[in-house]
């Protein structure tokens, strides 16, 4: 006899509890609800995670005890969980949070638009968001980054720049550098040109990408002068996903003399220390340098759209996509443009000049790595290295797998091999487990905490944190991994 499971009778329960359907109408299947998604406890996310998403990313989400957490609402620095505790986000979805969780003016602006049925796909015809949104980014891009591509993410921003790029530098110089320990994107064409081992897999990438350490004026100039082919150059500003690296400050000037002299386009990936993050609109305006192309991502949506855009300067655009002819080989895709993202867009980048973000992120992110430095000096033989600019900065511990005391190391090799000697992930789950702040890591280097709060954030925000580090910190190597350990068994 075959005997039910509950999935089977869940089944048979919906379709009773279903409407009594027309003669020959498409039956619903059992879907959830919007209220239902939003009512749903954290055991049932965490099966549909596993059932549907990706079971394997779980492992780490419990690692550091993200996965116990189901966000109710989120404000300003803030998340709110299910039991009402306040979380500081210090991780600011890898700056994708420059305004803060739901900033009343981006909500305004979208329920207007949503309350005056505006229009969202702009195929057909132009649209006069599209328009307003390339206007703005070009006023803000300095010199003649003028041409806008409209998509929804840091990556098709990548491709658009990297495609711009290759086609006005032609067939014959259609090879790329990138810099080692980039990441531009997962897509299939920026994976070529990204530099992680992981994200790469075992995929067939594109050929003709040339790498060099980055930040290294010689290796560029080496392989400009040894391959006629190279086109095109593209690099991070900061990089990110490296662990919040700088090239040293001539690096840039000397970059765009090399580009000059050589012909070839410089593409700067501007994904996630743009838009305000590095305490200028552009990282690269540190440096008064401009590039040919750059890309947009992140918090261009205001943190409640998906907007990316690529700006490349008119003649480099015109080369590429300038006749009726070429006009459409990378013209906007479906969602490219759409209407509510496109105002959001607006609202984000008049409230960025409007609330003075960019000189807070320069002021209290100084400050905040003031505060970082004085905690290297009382903790250092914890603390490697604070670096960034602005709300972008890196924590550097010193790499703990050979100092843990012998009896530990084995344990935490048990657990992961990715934590492994590394105290960032122990720093990170405990503090958001005792202290309520939530900050990001990086696969490329493991030791390294990225701090990239939203550009809102506050000295009083700075002060919070650190206070919360320096109590973890002043704990001591052995009882942090301790707890850490202890908290994996319990
Ligand atoms: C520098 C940089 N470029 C490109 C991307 C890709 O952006 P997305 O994840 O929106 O595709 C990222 C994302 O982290 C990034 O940091």
């Amino acid at each position: 006899m075959n005997v039910m499971t509950k999935t089977d009778i869940s089944r048979v329960i919906a379709v009773l509890d279903a409407p009594a359907l027309v003669p020959g109408a498409t039956p619903k299947p059992s879907l959830i609800s919007v209220e239902d998604a939003k009512a749903m406890t954290v055991a049932r996310m965490t099966d549909l995670f596993k059932g549907h998403i990706n079971p394997g990313q779980l492992h780490f989400m419990k690692l550091l005890g993200f996965n116990r957490i189901k966000v109710e609402r989120a404000e300003g620095m803030h998340y709110i969980d299910q039991n009402g505790r306040k979380i500081l986000d210090f991780f600011g979805g890898f700056g994708s949070l420059a305004f803060g969780h739901n900033h009343p003016r981006i909500l305004a602006a979208r329920r207007k638009f949503q309350e005056e049925k505006r229009h969202e796909i702009a195929i057909a015809f132009m649209s006069q968001y599209a328009s307003a949104l390339a206007h703005n980014l070009a006023k803000c891009s300095p010199g003649a980054l003028d041409m806008v591509f409209l998509g929804s993410t840091g990556s098709e921003a990548m491709e658009a720049a990297v495609k711009v790029a290759e086609r006005a530098a032609g067939p014959k110089r259609s090879k790329i550098v990138y810099a080692e320990n980039s990441f531009h994107g997962k897509t299939k064409g920026v994976l070529s040109i990204t530099d992680g081992k992981l994200y790469r897999g075992e995929f067939r990438l594109v050929d003709g990408a040339v790498r060099v350490p980055f930040g290294d004026i010689d290796a560029v100039e080496n392989a400009f002068k040894s391959d006629p082919e190279i086109g095109v150059i593209v690099i991070e500003t900061v990089q990110g996903g490296g662990g919040i690296v700088s090239a040293p400050d001539d690096f840039f000037p000397k970059l765009r003399a090399l580009c000059d002299k050589h012909g070839v386009l410089w593409v700067a990936d501007e994904v996630q220390c743009g838009l305000g993050r590095t305490g200028k609109f552009y990282a690269f305006e540190h440096y008064g340098v401009v590039p040919d192309v750059t890309a947009l991502a992140k918090s261009l949506g205001g943190g409640k759209a998906a907007v990316g855009a690529m700006i490349a300067k008119r003649d480099v655009y015109m080369k590429a996509y300038g006749t009726p002819k070429t006009a459409m080989i990378h013209a906007q895709a479906t969602f490219g443009g759409i209407g509510e993202a496109s105002i959001t867009a607006i609202e984000a980048l008049n409230i960025l000049y409007d609330e003075g973000l960019i000189d807070n992120a320069a002021t209290t992110g100084a400050y905040l790595i003031e505060r970082l430095k004085a905690l290297q000096a009382k903790y250092p033989s914890i603390i490697k290295d604070v670096r960034g600019k602005g709300f972008m900065v890196g924590l550097e511990f010193h790499d703990f797998s050979q100092t843990l005391p012998a009896l530990l190391r084995p344990v935490v090799a048990m657990l992961d091999d990715k934590l492994k000697g590394s105290l960032s992930g122990f720093v990170g789950a405990l503090l958001l487990r005792d202290h309520n702040v939530l900050v990001a890591f990086t696969e490329y280097n493991r030791n390294v905490i990225r701090l990239e709060p939203p550009l809102i954030c506050q000295p009083e925000h700075v002060d919070e944190f650190i206070s919360a580090l320096d109590l973890l910190l002043g704990r001591g190597i052995v009882a942090i991994v301790k707890d850490f350990v202890k908290s994996q068994v319990t």
